[in-house]
């Protein structure tokens, strides 16, 4: 999946706004994470019963360790993309890994919808973290890492 314009497209500087504000947020990447599926789940309140885990599960969701580790992965996974948007100009992903990736959410049924909100809930997370450090550059960054992310992905919901 190329980015249009080619590899100057996504620069340093915005690979770096992404590791930036994901370094600082990380230690406490399970309280970010649980506050970015908390946003999701208030606008989409339906994406809840897609998680088996927790269809399956009586703790709260706020102690679902399954619920913070999938948060955690649209994060990092989010963070790679930024690093190989910017070293190659596409997202890299193991091919099996990516088949993988976009059977389960077929499987489960995540739609276009879902990925919307999921990209506004990352970005109201992120900007919420790094508080002052906010800027429209690093909105754009992580908007255009995780939107080529999610083509991947999409490629194989077919
Ligand atoms: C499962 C990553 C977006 C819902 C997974 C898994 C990963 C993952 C790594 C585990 C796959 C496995 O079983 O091996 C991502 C990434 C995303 C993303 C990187 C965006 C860039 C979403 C969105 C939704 C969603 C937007 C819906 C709101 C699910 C569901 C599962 C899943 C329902 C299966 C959970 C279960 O096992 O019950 N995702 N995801 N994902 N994801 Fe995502």
């Amino acid at each position: 999946l190329k980015v249009e314009g080619g590899e100057s497209w996504f620069t340093e500087e915005e690979e770096g706004l992404v590791s930036k504000s994901w370094n600082l947020m990380k230690k406490d990447a399970g309280e970010w994470g649980l506050k970015f599926f908390l946003k999701i789940f208030e606008i989409a309140p339906s994406a809840q019963k897609m998680f088996s885990f927790l269809r399956e599960s009586n703790v709260a969701l706020e102690q679902n360790a399954k619920l913070k580790a999938h948060a955690k992965s649209v994060f990092v996974m989010t963070c790679e993309a930024a690093v190989e948007l910017r070293r190659s100009g596409e997202v890299v992903i193991r091919e099996s890994s990516l088949k993988k990736l976009g059977g389960v959410h077929l499987k489960y049924g995540v739609v276009d919808e879902h990925f919307e909100v999921t990209k506004y809930a990352l970005l109201e997370t992120i900007k919420e973290a790094v508080g002052e450090m906010w800027t429209p550059e690093m909105k754009r960054a992580w908007s255009v890492a995780y939107h080529h992310l999610v083509a991947a992905i999409k490629t194989h919901m077919k």
